[in-house]
């Protein structure tokens, strides 16, 4: 069973470049990163090819995270034959993706990535570019809750289906 995650934010260069480098982080920390293909995108095309925001870069560095490699690139509808699951950080990315989905069957890899962490409460990962310091904070937080939530599920799955 593949396990291919795309992770969709607006810009490819604060949420979803963060989500990529912790998901992966913790993946491997769960002995899952063989089992997981895991790339990121953004809905919007302003920054593609740049790396991530300082601010982003900067936060997850004292997580022990480096993500510099990352460059931003946009998402299209040949991104729904390359993967499993399209996470969106936001309803406005969701939407986004449900337009450019190719068939009613992609449209069904489309999900918030905060479903995978029901008990923050929380349904969208704040878009943290016009925010402060701070914002990069929590958004990292939901992160950590979410790709907790996801490599379980996915844990779960491999071992029931092996
Ligand atoms: P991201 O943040 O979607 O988390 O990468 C943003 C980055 C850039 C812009 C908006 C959000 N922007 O408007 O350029």
């Amino acid at each position: 069973m593949p396990h291919r995650i795309l992770l969709v934010c607006l810009g490819n260069i604060c949420r979803s470049p963060m989500a990529e480098g912790v998901l992966r982080r913790m993946a491997e920390e769960a002995g899952l990163d063989d089992a997981l293909i895991i790339d990121s995108a953004g809905t919007g095309d302003w920054h593609v090819g740049h790396p991530p925001d300082q601010r982003a870069l900067a936060a997850i560095s004292k997580r022990g995270i480096d993500i510099s490699d990352l460059r931003a690139r946009q998402v299209g509808p040949e991104d729904f034959a390359r993967f499993d699951l399209l996470l969106a950080m936001d309803r406005d990315n969701r939407a986004d993706l449900l337009d450019m989905a190719p068939t009613p069957e992609d449209a069904r890899k489309v999900r918030l990535f905060l479903d995978f962490a029901p008990e923050t409460g929380v349904a969208e990962v704040p878009d943290p570019y016009y925010g402060g310091r701070q914002g990069f904070e929590t958004v990292l937080d939901l992160i950590e809750a979410a790709s907790r939530g996801l490599l379980d599920h996915i844990g779960e799955k491999i071992r029931r289906t092996g």
